[in-house]
C-alpha cells in the first residue's frame, strides 16, 4: 500500500467524467489500498479516484474511522429530505463552504469482488455519498457553496474533509 498524491483544484483531472469499471484487477485492488490509506492519512473522510488521477468510478468512504465503504460504478437511486451545512474537500486544502445536500441518500454500488451492493446513509454519510459521487463526473462541491469559500481556521482543522 502506498500514500498517494492528492490533485487539487486548477488540476484538470478533477473535471473530467469517470470511467465505468468493468473488471477486478490486481491493479484495482491496489488502487482502491491506496485510496483508503491516502484518506485515512489525510485526515478525510471519503476520496473519489480522480482525486489521486486516476479516471475510474471508484471511491472510499469512512464518515466513523471504523467503517469503510469501497463503492465502485456507484449510482444514487433514492434521496430524501434535505440538510446544510459546511463541507469541505481534500482536493480544496483549507476551504469549506456551506452545501445543501439531501439528508437521506440510497446508493448502488459493485463491492470489490464486482457484487452488487447497496449503501444507504444519513446526514454526514449522506453528504460524502453525494460529494464522492459528484467527484466521478468531474464537480467539485466549491460549485454548490451558497455564499463564500471560506478559510477553514487552526481550529478547525481536524474538521472531516471529503
Ligand atoms: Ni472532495
Amino acid at each position: 500500500m502506498a500514500i498517494r498524491n492528492i490533485r487539487e483544484m486548477g488540476d484538470e483531472v478533477l473535471g473530467k467524467v469517470c470511467k465505468e469499471v468493468t473488471q477486478m484487477t490486481p491493479r484495482t485492488r491496489e488502487l482502491i489500498e491506496d485510496m483508503l490509506e491516502t484518506m485515512y492519512e489525510a485526515n478525510g473522510v471519503g476520496l473519489a479516484a480522480p482525486q489521486v488521477g486516476i479516471l475510474k468510478r471508484i471511491v472510499v468512504i469512512d464518515t466513523t474511522g471504523e467503517d469503510p465503504h469501497i463503492l465502485i460504478n456507484p449510482r444514487i437511486v433514492e434521496t430524501s429530505g434535505e440538510q446544510t451545512g459546511q463541507e469541505g474537500c481534500l482536493s480544496v486544502p483549507g476551504k469549506s463552504g456551506v452545501v445543501t445536500r439531501p439528508n437521506y441518500v440510497k446508493a448502488v454500488a459493485l463491492d470489490v469482488n464486482m457484487q452488487p451492493i447497496e449503501l444507504e446513509g444519513t446526514e454526514l454519510l449522506a453528504r460524502a455519498i453525494c460529494h464522492e459521487l459528484d467527484h466521478l463526473d468531474g464537480h467539485l462541491y466549491v460549485e454548490k457553496v451558497e455564499g463564500d469559500l471560506m478559510d477553514v481556521t487552526y481550529d478547525d482543522e481536524e474538521e472531516e474533509e471529503e
